[in-house]
C-alpha cells in the first residue's frame, strides 16, 4: 500500500460545520454593518479565525481597530459558533463517513486530524469521535495557518510518519495548497474536488476507498 496514514481535515471533510461558521460570522458582520455573504464565506475555508476576521474586515468602513478590539470580535464570533457546536451530536456524523472510516481502519491505516480549528477537539467529542484518531494537529498547536503546511507536518510528526507515507484529505483550496507545499499527496472533496493541485478527486467521501 502506498500510504500508511491519512490526515483528514475536519470542517467540510469529516463533518459539516461550515454553515455554523457562516451564521456566526454573519451575525458579527451584521453587527458591524459589513457586507458578508456565502461567496465571501468560501474564502474563509481552512483559514484561521483571525485571518478569517481580517478577510471580513476588508469591507469595514469604520476607524482602524486595535489588536485587542479584533481579539474581542473574534471571541464574539467564537461564542456564537460554539453554541451551534454544543448542539451537535453523533447524528452529525454521516453513515457514509463512519462506514468509510471503518473500512479504511480495517486496512490497517493510521488516522490523524489536520485542522486549522481551535475547536477541533470539541467538534470531535460532539460527534462521538473524541478518542478515535491516532493524532490531532489543530489550531492550538500551529503558528501558521493553511496554506502553510505546518498543521499537516505536525500531524505526520505526531504519527511518526514521513510525508510520503501520508495522504491528506481536504475540502479547502488553502488546505490542498498546504499539503502540496510540503509534498503531501492529497484527495480533494467538495470545493477542492476539481482543484488541479489535488492528487485524487473525490465526488463523495466514500470514493476514498478507491484510492486504497
Ligand atoms: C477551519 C475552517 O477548519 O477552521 C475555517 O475551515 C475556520 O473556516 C478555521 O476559520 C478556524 O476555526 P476556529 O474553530 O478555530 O474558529
Ligand atoms: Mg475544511
Amino acid at each position: 500500500m502506498k500510504y500508511r496514514a491519512i490526515i483528514f481535515d475536519l470542517d467540510g471533510v469529516i463533518c459539516h460545520t461550515d454553515r455554523y461558521h457562516y451564521l456566526a460570522w454573519k451575525q458579527l458582520a451584521d453587527k458591524l454593518g459589513i457586507y458578508f455573504d456565502e461567496q465571501i464565506n468560501h474564502r474563509l475555508r481552512g483559514v484561521s479565525r483571525m485571518d478569517s476576521l481580517n478577510i471580513i474586515l476588508e469591507r469595514y468602513k469604520g476607524k482602524p481597530l486595535s489588536e485587542d478590539e479584533k481579539e474581542n470580535l473574534a471571541s464574539y464570533k467564537n461564542d456564537i459558533y460554539k453554541k451551534y457546536l454544543l448542539k451537535m451530536s453523533p447524528e452529525d456524523l454521516s453513515k457514509e463517513v463512519s462506514d468509510t472510516l471503518c473500512y479504511l481502519r480495517n486496512l490497517g491505516l493510521e488516522f490523524a486530524i489536520g485542522s486549522s480549528s481551535k475547536n477541533a477537539r470539541l467538534i470531535l467529542k460532539q460527534i462521538g469521535l473524541g478518542d478515535y484518531f491516532d493524532a490531532i494537529s489543530d489550531g492550538n498547536n500551529i503558528r501558521y495557518s493553511k496554506p502553510n503546511p505546518e498543521v499537516f507536518l505536525k500531524a505526520a510528526d505526531y504519527l511518526g510518519r514521513r510525508v510520503s507515507e501520508c495522504l491528506v484529505v481536504e475540502d479547502a483550496k488553502a488546505g490542498v495548497d498546504a499539503a502540496h507545499n510540503a509534498g503531501f499527496d492529497s484527495a480533494g472533496i467538495g470545493e477542492a474536488a476539481d482543484y488541479p493541485l489535488t492528487t485524487y478527486q473525490l465526488n463523495k467521501f466514500s470514493d476514498l476507498i478507491n484510492v486504497f
